[in-house]
Protein backbone atom coordinates (compact mmCIF):
# COMPACT_ATOMS: atom_id res chain seq x y z
CA UNK A 1 0.00 0.00 0.00
CA UNK A 2 1.30 3.31 -0.94
CA UNK A 3 -0.08 5.97 1.83
CA UNK A 4 1.05 9.74 2.09
CA UNK A 5 1.96 11.32 5.09
CA UNK A 6 1.89 15.06 6.32
CA UNK A 7 2.27 16.91 9.50
CA UNK A 8 2.73 20.88 10.51
CA UNK A 9 5.28 21.28 13.43
CA UNK A 10 2.97 20.17 15.90
CA UNK A 11 2.72 16.29 14.18
CA UNK A 12 6.44 16.33 13.42
CA UNK A 13 7.75 14.12 15.81
CA UNK A 14 4.59 11.84 15.90
CA UNK A 15 5.06 11.37 11.77
CA UNK A 16 8.43 9.99 12.26
CA UNK A 17 7.10 7.80 14.47
CA UNK A 18 4.39 6.42 12.45
CA UNK A 19 7.22 6.53 9.36
CA UNK A 20 8.97 3.74 11.04
CA UNK A 21 5.83 1.97 12.21
CA UNK A 22 4.75 1.63 8.05
CA UNK A 23 8.36 0.77 7.08
CA UNK A 24 8.51 -1.97 9.62
CA UNK A 25 4.76 -3.01 7.81
CA UNK A 26 6.67 -2.86 4.41
CA UNK A 27 4.07 0.17 3.24
CA UNK A 28 5.67 2.46 1.27
CA UNK A 29 5.34 6.35 1.72
CA UNK A 30 5.85 9.35 0.47
CA UNK A 31 6.11 12.22 3.09
CA UNK A 32 4.77 15.34 1.92
CA UNK A 33 6.65 17.33 5.04
CA UNK A 34 6.89 19.02 7.26
CA UNK A 35 10.50 18.44 7.98
CA UNK A 36 11.40 19.51 11.41
CA UNK A 37 9.72 20.99 14.77
CA UNK A 38 9.75 24.60 12.94
CA UNK A 39 6.48 26.39 13.15
CA UNK A 40 4.55 26.24 9.61
CA UNK A 41 0.75 26.26 8.75
CA UNK A 42 -1.77 23.04 8.88
CA UNK A 43 -3.62 23.57 5.65
CA UNK A 44 -0.77 23.52 3.65
CA UNK A 45 0.15 19.75 4.87
CA UNK A 46 -3.64 18.62 5.00
CA UNK A 47 -4.28 20.21 1.49
CA UNK A 48 -1.02 18.62 0.19
CA UNK A 49 -2.19 14.66 1.49
CA UNK A 50 -5.72 15.29 0.62
CA UNK A 51 -5.08 15.75 -3.13
CA UNK A 52 -2.48 12.46 -3.22
CA UNK A 53 -5.34 10.73 -1.57
CA UNK A 54 -7.92 12.40 -4.03
CA UNK A 55 -6.01 12.30 -7.05
CA UNK A 56 -4.50 8.93 -6.80
CA UNK A 57 -1.83 9.18 -6.48
CA UNK A 58 -1.53 7.45 -2.82
CA UNK A 59 -3.81 4.83 -1.60
CA UNK A 60 -4.64 6.51 1.43
CA UNK A 61 -3.13 9.30 3.66
CA UNK A 62 -2.41 10.25 7.12
CA UNK A 63 -2.47 13.61 8.95
CA UNK A 64 -1.17 14.86 11.83
CA UNK A 65 -1.17 18.12 13.92
CA UNK A 66 -1.39 19.35 17.54
CA UNK A 67 -4.64 17.90 18.13
CA UNK A 68 -5.29 16.61 14.65
CA UNK A 69 -8.56 18.85 14.30
CA UNK A 70 -6.44 21.78 12.30
CA UNK A 71 -4.90 19.21 9.95
CA UNK A 72 -8.52 17.09 9.50
CA UNK A 73 -10.33 20.36 8.52
CA UNK A 74 -7.65 21.06 5.76
CA UNK A 75 -7.48 17.79 4.52
CA UNK A 76 -11.72 17.18 4.19
CA UNK A 77 -11.66 20.40 2.19
CA UNK A 78 -10.29 18.34 -0.48
CA UNK A 79 -13.30 16.82 -3.11
CA UNK A 80 -12.85 13.05 -2.48
CA UNK A 81 -11.31 12.91 0.98
CA UNK A 82 -13.14 11.14 3.72
CA UNK A 83 -10.84 12.40 6.40
CA UNK A 84 -11.84 11.18 10.17
CA UNK A 85 -9.66 12.51 13.09
CA UNK A 86 -9.45 8.91 15.46
CA UNK A 87 -8.54 9.17 19.48
CA UNK A 88 -9.41 5.29 19.60
CA UNK A 89 -9.11 1.87 18.46
CA UNK A 90 -12.48 2.04 17.93
CA UNK A 91 -13.18 5.11 16.02
CA UNK A 92 -10.27 4.06 13.86
CA UNK A 93 -12.40 0.91 13.32
CA UNK A 94 -15.50 2.35 13.00
CA UNK A 95 -14.28 5.06 10.44
CA UNK A 96 -13.33 2.37 7.96
CA UNK A 97 -16.02 0.13 8.79
CA UNK A 98 -18.47 3.19 8.03
CA UNK A 99 -17.16 6.06 6.73
CA UNK A 100 -14.59 4.85 4.05
CA UNK A 101 -12.63 7.13 5.46
CA UNK A 102 -9.23 7.59 3.39
CA UNK A 103 -7.40 9.75 5.60
CA UNK A 104 -6.58 9.18 9.04
CA UNK A 105 -6.00 12.55 11.59
CA UNK A 106 -4.38 12.20 14.46
CA UNK A 107 -3.24 14.80 17.18
CA UNK A 108 0.48 14.40 17.67
CA UNK A 109 -0.13 16.50 21.23
CA UNK A 110 -2.59 14.61 22.16
CA UNK A 111 -2.39 11.22 21.71
CA UNK A 112 0.36 8.91 23.01
CA UNK A 113 2.39 7.22 20.26
CA UNK A 114 1.72 3.89 21.27
CA UNK A 115 -2.24 4.38 21.05
CA UNK A 116 -1.47 5.85 17.80
CA UNK A 117 -0.20 3.51 16.35
CA UNK A 118 -2.57 1.13 17.40
CA UNK A 119 -5.07 3.66 15.56
CA UNK A 120 -3.19 3.06 12.64
CA UNK A 121 -2.75 -0.48 12.49
CA UNK A 122 -6.56 -0.52 12.74
CA UNK A 123 -7.28 2.09 10.27
CA UNK A 124 -5.02 0.46 7.61
CA UNK A 125 -6.37 -3.16 8.61
CA UNK A 126 -10.00 -2.74 8.57
CA UNK A 127 -12.14 -2.94 5.55
CA UNK A 128 -15.47 -0.79 4.76
CA UNK A 129 -18.70 -2.68 4.62
CA UNK A 130 -20.28 -0.83 2.28
CA UNK A 131 -24.67 -1.51 1.94
CA UNK A 132 -26.30 1.05 3.37
CA UNK A 133 -23.11 2.88 4.27
CA UNK A 134 -22.34 3.52 0.90
CA UNK A 135 -25.42 5.33 0.36
CA UNK A 136 -24.00 7.48 3.12
CA UNK A 137 -20.29 7.96 1.65
CA UNK A 138 -21.86 8.66 -1.47
CA UNK A 139 -23.81 11.24 -0.08
CA UNK A 140 -20.80 13.05 1.24
CA UNK A 141 -19.06 12.42 -1.81
CA UNK A 142 -21.71 14.59 -3.74
CA UNK A 143 -20.85 17.39 -1.34
C1 LIG B 1 -0.11 24.54 16.01
O1 LIG B 1 0.35 25.25 17.11
C2 LIG B 1 -1.49 23.92 16.31
O2 LIG B 1 -2.45 24.92 16.29
C3 LIG B 1 -1.80 22.87 15.28
O3 LIG B 1 -0.82 21.88 15.32
C4 LIG B 1 -3.11 22.14 15.44
O4 LIG B 1 -3.28 21.64 16.73
C5 LIG B 1 -4.29 22.83 14.92
O5 LIG B 1 -5.43 22.31 14.91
Amino acid sequence: MLIAIASDHGGFALKETVKEYLRERGDKIVDLGTTSEESVDYPVYGKACGEAVASGKADCGIVICGTGIGISIAANKVKGVRCGLCTSVEMAELTRRHNNANVLALGGRTTEPELALDIVKTFLDTEFEGGRHKRRTDMLDEM
